[in-house]
């Protein structure tokens, strides 16, 4: 088995939302989808012959088909894919975006080895749902849970946001409940950030105050906990044992492979810790997708790297686990750490933050940032 996971980018959904900075663009008619599995199967020879000669006998512990919106990808492709990467994985996900499923049906999808969906839902309330771009309503996001259910998916992700333009906190709260009276193994419940570069940066919409930000968080939280979704990372909420496996190797700094336009991977490879990045524009990814960008992550950039994972795990991690990661000294960062301790932001024994660190992250990450 390889110890960490394997991602696939699908970089086309039937419209670019408004707030959102992923490597997506919008599908137009002359994508032609065949042209594309081609590129990931070179990609993912390419990627085998460099680093891990025996991936094929070796299964991934997960996959994650990210977007974008994967479940616009025909499900023979889907198939494809994941005949010759998967076989043997404990968890396969995929993203589905409610309003996107013209392409095979969900049964079929599972068939392929598909066994957790994560569905965009966004929010229930259909004003929202436009003022955001979305190309569903909230009908749509009940069928396509009920449909995924009805089709053998017994591991399922809600994705919401919230701090959305004019949100109240009773708005918020009532978009969790409707969630969870579906009653999805796991919850993503995101703040929205204005990212640079998208529409809403262009032409910012008026979001909630601060004040109403807090109260919404802790409601939410408080909501969350009652209705037994254990909080395990900044925005992701489980019923016990359903946590995101794929996602849990992200944030403990594990290895994993990076297929698709955009992709990025992170590998340990003879003592080197490297990044891998593949070019964003499909266009440039299909011409040549053997132009993988292979990089040493930087000594410095690793305590770093390390933290932005590890600390956003509300568990955190243990201590060895950043030796054996990163390949540095706990020493190297000791002092960083004690001062940290003594602000009440981190646990003295164990690498993870205290409630108050949790929530000044960002803070306690620029202890980390080193100026060359
Ligand atoms: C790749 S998308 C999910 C799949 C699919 N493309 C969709 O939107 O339905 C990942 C998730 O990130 C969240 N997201 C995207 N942009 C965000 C932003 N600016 N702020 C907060 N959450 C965001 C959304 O909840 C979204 O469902
Ligand atoms: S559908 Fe998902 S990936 Fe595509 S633009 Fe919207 S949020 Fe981004």
């Amino acid at each position: 088995m390889v110890d960490g996971g394997l991602y696939i980018h699908f970089p086309w959904c039937v419209k670019k939302c408004p707030y959102c900075d992923f490597n997506s663009h919008p599908l137009r008619d002359d994508v032609d989808q065949g042209v594309y599995l081609r590129a990931l199967l070179q990609d993912w020879d390419l990627q085998q012959r460099i680093f891990h000669p025996d991936f094929a006998e070796r299964p991934f512990k997960t996959v994650f088909l990210g977007g974008g919106t994967p479940s616009l990808f025909h499900v023979q492709h889907v198939n494809q894919l994941l005949e010759l990467t998967a076989g043997g994985a404990d968890e396969v996900t995929m993203e589905l975006n409610p309003g996107a499923r013209e392409y095979g049906d969900l049964a079929a999808y599972r068939q392929a080895g598909v066994n957790r969906l994560s569905i965009g839902a966004q929010s229930f309330e259909n004003p929202m749902l436009q003022a955001l771009g979305r190309i569903h309503d909230a009908d749509q996001t009940l069928t396509a849970f009920e449909v995924a259910r009805a089709s053998g998916f017994n591991n399922i992700n809600v994705d919401l946001m919230w701090g959305l333009p004019g949100q109240e906190v009773a708005q918020a709260l009532s978009d969790l409940r409707q969630a969870i009276a579906l009653e999805p193994e796991h919850i993503s419940w995101y703040q929205l950030t204005i990212e640079a570069k998208t529409e809403f940066a262009k032409r910012p919409p008026l979001l909630p105050v601060d004040r109403t930000l807090l109260d919404i968080e802790q409601a939410g939280l408080e909501l969350l906990e009652a209705e037994g979704y254990r909080r395990y990372e900044i925005s992701a909420f489980a019923k016990p044992g359903r946590e995101c496996l794929h996602n849990l190797n992200y944030w403990s700094f594990g290895d994993y492979v990076g297929l698709g336009a955009g992709a990025h991977g992170k590998l340990t490879h003879r003592g080197r810790r490297l990044r891998t990045r593949q070019a964003s524009q499909p266009r440039l990814y299909q011409s040549d997708p053997e132009r993988l960008g292979v990089q040493d992550i930087a000594e410095d950039e690793l305590a770093l790297e390390f933290m932005m994972n590890a600390l956003r795990l509300v568990q955190g991690v243990d201590q060895a686990s950043f030796v054996s990661r990163t390949g540095l000294p706990w020493s190297s960062i000791a002092p960083t750490w004690q001062a940290l301790v003594e602000q009440g932001l981190v646990h003295a024994q164990h690498c993870g933050t205290t409630p108050m660190g949790l929530r000044y992250l960002d803070s306690v990450l620029t202890s980390f940032v080193t100026t060359r």
